[in-house]
């Protein structure tokens, strides 16, 4: 196995709780990572019961490809093709949808990753491997302006001009190849210092954001996870930032499709983020998709 580290899944019983898991359901885990809540949604499925888990990463995959468990299916894809992987298996409708966003730990702790400022590594940042460009090559080949609007949009960083700027001009003596020369170069161009947070933060965030088009990627996907749902069916989306959770909160905001299942988002507990800190900005948010009667007849157009 070629996981070097472990994922504590976050948030794991209200996700479970939130999907309301039927024995005999069909389930969709869009983002397996490795496997913490495919596992537990596993334990809870009678033998009729199926589970199609999704993830951009070949090492996920790899992963999930050591489970046997014939109710498990594993698809190496993003879960905006949820749509056209559902239909290939001839999948029309599912129970229940759970998006846990962003990276996983073994991501941001494996150097050769290109992750995360903490370990030195190749500038990489895919998630799949297997394709795309790299946040390297990215920066060797964007202009200044581009450099600047990643930062400040994907990063809210509010010195994406002068990183921006510090960025090509390094580059011009040096091709910008590693995480921890990025965030020599990211430090010494920030000014002043937020309490608690390494100066690179924002920038590897927005980095990251950028390569895998990961917003733009959950706009198309939410959509597709509406028509994917029976009615009653369930979508739990747990958010690491809010720029995601924006996102979350404005697709699940059209009343006539959803009744979300709690206003306000579910955080963890003291205890979870004690024992988890990536637990400690996590955002659970879950609806359940409305069904005929409670749409005075709509949903029988839409189906
Ligand atoms: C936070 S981890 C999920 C952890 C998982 N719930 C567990 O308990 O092990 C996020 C995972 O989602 C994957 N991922 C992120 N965006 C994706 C996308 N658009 N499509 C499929 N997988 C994605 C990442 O590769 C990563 O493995």
């Amino acid at each position: 196995m070629n996981d070097g580290a472990r994922h504590a899944p976050v948030l794991l019983k209200p996700a479970l709780e939130a999907l309301a898991v039927r024995a005999a359901g069909i389930y969709v885990d869009g983002t397996f990572g490795r496997g913490g809540h495919s596992r537990a949604l596993l334990d809870r499925l009678g033998a009729s019961g199926r589970l199609i888990a999704f993830d951009r990463d070949p090492e996920a995959i790899d992963s999930a490809r050591e489970i046997s468990d014939a109710r498990l299916h594993v698809e190496h894809a993003s879960f905006d093709s949820i749509d056209e992987r559902l239909r290939a298996r001839g999948i029309e409708r599912v129970d229940g949808i759970l998006l846990d966003l962003g990276v996983s730990s073994p991501q941001l702790d494996t150097a050769e990753r290109g992750f995360s400022f903490r370990h030195d590594g190749p500038l990489d940042m895919r998630m799949d491997t297997t394709q795309g460009e790299s946040a390297g090559a990215w920066l060797a080949r964007a202009n200044e302006r581009d450099i600047r609007e990643v930062i400040r949009d994907y990063g809210e960083e509010r010195y994406a001009q002068s990183i921006a700027r510090a960025i090509v001009a390094a580059r011009a003596q040096q091709p910008i190849t590693r995480t921890r020369q990025l965030a020599a170069l990211v430090a010494s161009a920030v000014r002043s210092r937020e309490p608690n947070q390494d100066p690179a933060t924002r920038t590897f965030q927005a980095l990251r954001i950028h390569v895998n088009q990961e917003l733009a990627r959950l706009e198309i996907a939410l959509p597709k996870c509406i028509d994917a749902l029976l009615p009653a069916g369930r979508l739990v989306v747990i958010s690491f930032h809010s720029l995601e959770d924006r996102i979350v909160k404005h697709a699940l905001r059209d009343r006539s499709v959803w009744q979300t299942l709690s206003k306000k988002p579910i955080t963890a507990s003291d205890a979870e983020v004690e024992e988890n800190p990536r637990a400690r900005s996590a955002k659970l948010r879950a609806a359940r998709r409305v069904v005929m009667a409670e749409m005075g007849g709509e949903e029988e157009l839409d189906a």
